[in-house]
């Protein structure tokens, strides 16, 4: 099975570094406009196969599509990443012409392929790739769930002193830093309801320190992350080669799952060999329900300000 990662930045190598190390993939492929740079982090990561133990080829390439041909899955990491101080959604037009650039580039070679979109804005990149490219909605997902997911794992593990493994969780709606929704009231540690083990001020910290996460990381490294994102992207695309049928927080085309339409949020999606096989409407409180209203609401403004 072979996938293609445009975009060899820190996010892109990340992905294929830990997508090899999955093992579960023949080829993968590392696209980038730089000249080198893709084929000398594509030898780069091959030169650790005997260390890390695993049989996937990696390549890489300046700008030859060609060598794509034929992917099942198209990862779109591309694109210019945030800097303190700047929000996810200032990047949407500088970011929009390059992944509709490199995206079109790659479903030349691959029209089959599922797109797993990575860039900022995420969910509005989402959104122009399912208005840009005539594909079935099941196979344009957008990650972003399920790197924030790791996020509220982390802070409910902090908060709670206990391993990460301990606590399930998951976060919806945008992944944005103050359109995200992590979902306190479903949390748990050990199938215990984590509201039954802090207080309420404990949740409201758990909550926040994920909302920020990304842009706490943007200030700490002066760039966005990327193991967490390279690590959550090789998650979905497991799920996906292997029909693992994992339910894993994408943003997804809505057309009235959580009485949204015409938008990509992230929703509890059901990610097998098709992509995108099934939205989980979960139910929410008040509170949340209205939270992902206003939320979407702020999403489509975004996307809005699209010049397609
Ligand atoms: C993050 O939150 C890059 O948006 C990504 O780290």
């Amino acid at each position: 099975m072979k996938i293609t990662v445009v975009g060899a930045g820190a996010v892109g190598a990340s992905c294929a570094e830990y997508i090899a190390m999955k093992n579960f993939a023949s080829e993968v492929v590392l696209v980038d406009v730089k000249e080198g740079l893709a084929e000398g982090k594509a030898m780069d990561l091959m030169q650790t196969a005997s260390f890390k133990d695993f049989n996937t080829r990696i390549i890489g390439t300046t700008g030859d599509y060609g060598k794509t041909a034929n992917s099942e899955v198209i990862v779109v990491t591309s694109g210019v990443p945030r800097k303190p101080g700047m929000t996810r959604e200032e990047l949407v037009n500088i970011n929009a012409e390059i992944v509709l650039n490199v995206t079109r580039n790659a479903l030349k070679y691959s029209p089959d392929a599922i797109l797993i979109m990575v860039t900022n804005p995420m969910d509005t990149m989402t959104y122009l790739a399912h208005k840009s490219f005539n594909l079935p909605k099941n196979r344009i997902i957008g990650m972003g769930g399920a790197l924030d997911t790791a996020r509220f794992r982390y802070r409910l593990a902090e908060v709670l002193e206990c391993p990460i493994s301990d606590v399930e969780g998951m976060v919806i709606a945008a992944h944005s830093d103050t359109g995200m929704l992590p979902l306190i009231s479903k949390a748990t540690r050990n199938g215990v309801p984590v509201e039954e083990l802090i207080d309420k001020e404990k949740q409201n910290h758990i909550v926040e320190e994920t909302k920020i996460g990304g842009a706490t990381l943007v200030k700490l490294l002066g760039t966005s992350a990327w193991y967490a994102p390279g690590a959550a992207v090789a998650g979905m695309v497991h799920s996906i080669l292997g029909d693992h049928k994992k339910m894993i927080p994408c943003s997804a085309w809505l057309d009235g799952e959580y009485g949204e339409k015409d938008i990509c949020l992230g929703v509890p999606s059901i990610i097998g060999r098709n992509g995108i096989e099934e939205i989980i409407e979960l139910s929410l409180n008040d509170e949340e329900r209205e939270k992902f209203r206003m939320f979407a609401d702020a999403v489509r403004k975004v996307n809005q300000d699209l010049k397609i």
